[in-house]
């Protein structure tokens, strides 16, 4: 028997058009500190598609109902049945009709940061997925698109700024009182997840926009005081994805203004909510001296993404909650050109598959795998997930290899013609793609629906005598939760084959080949290409560009990956020559660590890296790229199973050792030559520089070559900008524990007010892969810096430890899994999504070896056994036993 509040899943099979529409919302809301109340007139009428005479059935989430009133009467209590979390019409009802209803909420006591909250002391609402009824009843399903009319009433001194979706009407004084009001009107249609409503102290900048076909639009970026020097880099890039999208997708921009506030307090990183996009403020703010090269591109690519959402999300919408990748996985994908086009496509695309395998792959190989698309789910929160997000992106990108450019704009503009103003569905999608360019894309349609990450495995033979080159390609899907049984996907391999001058020979199209030029596409379990006219061996660069996100068996020997690592004309496959090399000399380095024996270096592999880092052709984003050795956590994928994160880290450390000793001339040499002279500049080609002289510093301190420590110290001192300086405290701290406490220290006294910074102070310290780093956490969250109310504070200290040390967080003995779990049921009764998120880093646990593997299963059933648990903390703990 389940228990009452035990709520049932939701399944995809079950969706039913809704009952009842809303036509228009209006909305007054009465800010004040505990007691804000809300009115809102629903004006509402049946679906025609929907059910002949139902009740109205709204949903609420803590809600506290005040009065309700139907076509201007109030009802009598036995005309409706009102709790918390659902309203109930239950009187004959009028067609159509206006409801009038009024709750009262309190957003000081709103520590979920879903709903209306406050932070810092500004009034500031998050709604996507489920948080509008926690605001007013109301059908939260994002198939109800409602144009909206929104007052918003408050002291005038308390929050002087008062901001909402649309278009601003009309402000005021309320006569005879200290208080203020703004109406704001939204034209366009939209679901209750996309309302957003902002009042508080704030300042802004602004800047005037034109678009493509003449409208004027004012843009606004409002942060706290004191900070609006930070937000010029936003804004830039603001302008530039605005500019972007018209060239690249014909999407303009439909209001009067556009405007972004930074709060400091946000489960997520940013929310793309109707002309009010409302960001996580380490997404917004940056200067030189406090946000690295990393933060710049990461405010480029999200403030790029939310306002991408404004197509592909907002004007377009999904029906339900299970078509989330049709806005976010395509989004990404816009989001990922975006960068590409404005920086280096083959550094972005490195970077970008870098994360997916980080991130996405150890999802599909675990308990918590699901479909791009899930078919059910307890707690929708659960699901803003790598597999969703990035995976959903490399669909799209599929997609386009598949098509073509052409074709794929074709669809995008059929897409969004044929549904502006509509709530779609993954189906609508692809049948935008199938219309324009007669492709059947029903098998295609399995990347949605199937869960886990194909393996493809070929085998290539050159005939000398028929002058043929034939390729053998097999594909297999392990089994993933609830889908025992795999098919084959539709697989666009990108392929070239090498000569032995190192260029790409000339192939036609071969036997068994149906894809467009150069692109091989499996649809089968097994199947051969050959190729004609192939009159020397060939080495063949297999999944270029990374076309497919599949885990790749080439059968390449270490003497063609490294030929390839050095010749490769696609630069992608050239990083990841040299990257499977190196993971290969891991994999066998880990078991030779746990074996008592020393690891010999991998001359060859280092032969090849000290080439790449000597040529003047190649962009040093780039040669960063391929110095940077794998992660912990891609050595531990590879392995597999049985994995020792201690041996892991040994392996790892050693390569780099070796890289250091080895390359010490080279990589001293090329730390002078990329300096970069001249104040700080974000833009890519400098921060490349940057990436490569701090990684070739990163190998010459861990290997103590060439004075490594002694200059890392010193570009500590000197440093003008924080990309350095915090590379060179990162850089003390992991690998020269003599300097590490005085450097932290000098680190916090220089930014111990500026708490975006502190956040990369305690992930540093949580990052250390020492066995006192457990103390060392545990400290800091007394630490007056550290907050358990403060999502980034969180996610900085003991999501860090999570997620970013294996081998703290998985210490043979427990202590770390104990600790995570502490925190998360800590945490959990003040914010549930980001405890959940924090359970999440156990997702790999059934791949350790059997002594971590014990102790994470206890902590994950400790975990399951509490009572009292959110749905969210419960969802996550459950399937990762499962
Ligand atoms: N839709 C947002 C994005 O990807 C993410 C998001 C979903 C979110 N739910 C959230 C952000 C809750 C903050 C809080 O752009
Ligand atoms: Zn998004």
């Amino acid at each position: 028997m389940l228990r009452d509040a035990e709520p049932q899943p939701v399944r995809l099979a079950d969706y039913r058009p809704p009952d009842w529409l809303v036509d228009t919302v209006e909305l007054d809301i009465r800010l004040d500190p505990t007691a804000t109340r809300i009115t809102a007139r629903l004006a509402m009428r049946p679906n025609p598609g929907g059910r002949e005479g139902s009740p109205i059935v709204l949903d609420g989430d803590e809600l506290t109902l005040k009065s309700i009133a139907l076509d201007g009467e109030r009802l009598a209590p036995e005309a409706y049945a009102a709790t918390p979390s659902s309203l109930t019409i239950l009187a004959p009802l009028p067609r159509p009709l206006v409801l009038e209803i009024e709750t009262e909420v309190n957003p000081s006591a709103n520590t979920k940061l879903m709903g209306l909250y406050r932070s810092s002391g500004t009034y500031c609402t998050q709604c996507e997925a489920e948080g509008f009824r926690r605001i007013t009843y109301f059908p939260d399903r994002p198939d109800v698109l409602a144009v909206y009319t929104v007052r918003i009433e408050a002291a005038r001194e308390e929050a002087p700024v008062l901001l909402a979706n649309g278009n601003p009407v009309e402000t005021g004084s309320v006569a005879g009182t200290d208080r203020h009001y703004a109406i704001w009107h939204d034209p366009w249609p939209k679901p209750c997840y996309l309302f957003a409503m902002v009042g508080g102290r704030l300042e802004r900048i602004t800047e005037p926009f034109v678009t493509a076909s003449g409208r004027a639009v004012e843009l606004g970026i409002y942060v706290e005081p004191g900070k609006l020097d930070r937000a010029s880099y936003a804004m830039d890039a603001l302008k530039r994805s605005m500019r972007w999208d018209e060239e690249a997708f014909g999407c303009e921009y439909d209001l009067d203004v556009f405007n972004i506030v930074a709060v400091a307090d946000f489960n997520m990183g940013a929310m793309e909510n109707k002309g009010l996009n409302v960001f996580n403020d380490k997404y917004v703010l940056a200067s030189p001296e406090t946000a690295t090269d990393g933060d710049y591109a990461n405010i480029e690519g999200i403030i790029a993404h939310e306002y991408f959402h404004n197509w592909t999300g907002n004007r377009i919408t999904c029906r339900d909650w299970f078509q989330l990748c049709l806005k976010e996985g395509l989004t990404v994908f816009r989001d990922q050109e975006f960068s590409a086009d404005e920086r280096s496509r083959a550094v972005k695309r490195i970077a970008d598959v870098r994360l997916l395998k980080s991130h996405q792959f150890p999802e599909d190989a675990g308990p918590l795998a699901h479909p791009v698309r899930p078919d059910t789910y307890r707690e929708i929160n659960n699901f803003y997930t790598a597999t969703v997000y990035e995976k959903g992106a490399e669909v799209v990108r599929m997609l386009k290899t598949l098509l073509g450019p052409e074709e794929f704009r074709s669809g995008m503009d059929l897409y969004f013609e044929r549904h502006d103003g509509e709530a779609a569905t993954i189906e609508d999608f692809l049948a935008c793609f199938a219309d324009a360019s007669g492709t059947d894309l029903a098998h295609f349609a399995r990347w949605y629906a199937q869960a886990g990450t194909p393996t493809v495995s070929v085998s290539g033979e050159w005939n000398a005598a028929a002058q043929t080159y034939r390729l053998d390609i097999s594909q297999h899907t392990a089994p993933t939760p609830g889908q025992p049984d795999k098919v084959p996907m539709v697989i666009p391999l990108r392929v070239g084959l090498v000569g032995p001058d190192g260029r790409d020979m000339a192939i036609g199209a071969p036997d068994g080949g149906n894809g467009p030029e150069g692109v091989l596409v499996l649809t089968e379990a097994r199947q051969s290409f050959t190729f004609h006219g192939v009159s020397e061996r060939p080495v063949p660069s297999l999944n270029r560009g990374f076309s497919a996100p599949v885990t790749l068996k080439s059968g390449l020997s270490s003497d063609e990956l490294l030929f390839l690592a050095r010749h490769d004309a696609d630069p992608f496959n050239r990083f990841d020559a040299a990257q499977t090399l190196a993971l290969a000399h891991l994999v066998q380095a880990t078991e030779a660590v746990r074996g008592g024996r020393t690891p010999a270096p991998p001359a060859a592999l280092i032969g090849a890296l000290g080439s790449v880092l000597s040529d003047p052709a190649l962009d040093p984003a780039f040669i960063a790229q391929a110095l940077a050795v794998p992660s912990e956590s891609d050595i531990a994928r590879e392995i597999g199973s049985d994995v020792d994160p201690d041996a892991v880290l040994k392996a790892r450390t050693g390569l780099r050792k070796a890289l250091g000793r080895a390359l010490a001339p080279e990589l001293a040499g090329a730390y002078e030559r990329f300096a970069t002279p001249g104040p700080y500049s974000p833009d890519a080609a400098s921060a490349g520089r940057r990436a490569l002289k701090n990684t070739c510093l990163d190998l010459l301190a861990i290997s103590r070559e060439a004075d490594g420590i002694a200059r890392t110290a010193a570009l500590y001192r000197a440093a003008d900008n924080m990309t350095d300086r915090f590379t060179a405290l990162s850089i003390l701290a992991h690998s020269a524990p003599e300097e590490r406490d005085a450097a932290l220290a000098d680190f916090l006294a220089r930014f111990r007010d500026d708490p975006l910074v502190v956040d990369k102070w305690l992930a540093l310290q949580a990052q250390i892969g020492e066995a006192g780093t457990l103390d060392r956490v545990r400290a800091l969250t007394t630490h007056p810096a550290f907050s358990m109310g403060n999502p980034n504070r969180v996610r900085a200290l003991i999501g860090t430890f999570a997620a970013a040390n294996q081998t703290q967080f998985h210490r043979a003995d427990g202590a770390g899994h104990g600790f995570v779990v502490d925190a998360v049921l800590a945490l959990d009764g003040r914010n549930p999504q980001v405890a959940a998120r924090l359970l999440a880093a156990f997702k790999s646990w059934r791949a350790l070896e059997p002594v971590r593997r014990a102790s994470a299963e206890a902590a994950l059933k400790r975990v399951a056994a509490t009572s009292g648990l959110s749905p969210d903390v419960a969802d996550i703990a459950t399937r990762s036993l499962g």
